[in-house]
């Protein structure tokens, strides 16, 4: 190994040991562990070696799935969103890929299936954003890593939906822009989001912009239980907006957005 490559590796095994020191009290340390597992390390190596990643940041979050890291990239913060392999709940992620005509030459072991799943969430960013929704931009997705734009400020991600207080009108706004970009995903991006709530919508303070993250769920229209999904989203969107005194009908919303499908369909 190259001594310059030889240096990376060993700052990188630095911050990782550094992470788990931090964690050492928490019952995070199980899944901190996990996460940091051969395969993982030489993918974090290889996106050092690709001068992506300059070093490691704190944890961000521990999810079911995935952890992520804030980090320091080339010219700006990232956020690092590491799939673990060891995951134990990824058998429900075969329903998704399954109906999936986009992922029909994946091989079915367990890696191959979190590597399309981390692939799949880079396409699903791409192609919202192209449609004119606020995401994170990705990067790259290698492997069981997806890196993306830290959405966040001062090292701080932006608040979740669930964790802040709007004023009725700005909720209002917030609201709109949230229902439009559902609208854009289904009829632009022809997909739909398969998780949204108030957890995967980050809201940016000084505007109150929404961004939607999370997409590694999202499948297209095609998809069998698309319209499930679909109906589930809203009613969660719907359902959170109640208390700021919005009271709309998650069928009409659908039966709208599903209506404007059928012109562009007739128009083609
Ligand atoms: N690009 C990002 N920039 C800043 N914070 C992020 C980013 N992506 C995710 N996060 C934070 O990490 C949390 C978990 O990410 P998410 O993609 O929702 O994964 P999970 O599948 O674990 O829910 C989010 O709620 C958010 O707080
Ligand atoms: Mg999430």
């Amino acid at each position: 190994m190259k001594k310059e490559v030889t240096n990376k590796v060993k700052r990188i095994d630095t911050e990782v040991d550094r992470l788990r020191m931090r964690h050492k009290d928490t019952d995070t340390l199980k899944v901190t562990d996990n996460v940091f597992d051969d395969p993982t390390l030489k993918t974090l190596y290889t996106l050092s070696n690709k001068g992506i990643l300059k070093a490691m940041g704190g944890p961000i979050s521990t999810g079911k799935e995935a952890n992520v890291f804030l980090a320091e990239g080339e010219e700006q913060d990232i956020a690092i969103k590491i799939y673990r392999i060891s995951s134990s709940t990824f058998n429900s992620m075969e329903d998704y890929i399954l109906g999936d005509p986009r992922f029909r030459n994946v091989r079915h072991s367990k890696r191959d299936i979190i590597f399309a799943w981390t692939q799949k969430e880079q396409r699903n960013l791409i192609r919202a954003k192209e449609a004119g929704i606020r995401v994170p931009e990705p990067i790259i997705a290698e492997r069981n890593i997806l890196v993306m734009e830290f959405m966040g400020e001062n090292e701080k991600p932006y608040p979740q939906l669930k964790d802040i207080k709007l004023d009725k009108e700005v909720a209002r706004d917030v609201y709109d822009t949230i229902i439009n970009y559902m609208d854009l995903l289904y009829n632009e991006a022809n997909l739909v989001h398969g998780d949204l709530s108030e957890y995967n919508i980050l809201i940016i303070p000084a505007t109150n912009e929404a961004v939607f993250i999370d997409m590694g769920q999202s499948v297209t229209r095609e998809h069998p239980r698309s319209r499930e999904f679909m109906i589930r989203d809203i009613e969660n969107i719907v359902r959170y907006f109640k208390k700021y005194g919005i009271n709309e009908d998650p069928h009409e919303l659908y039966a709208a957005i599903r209506d404007k499908e059928e012109k562009t369909q007739n128009t083609d």
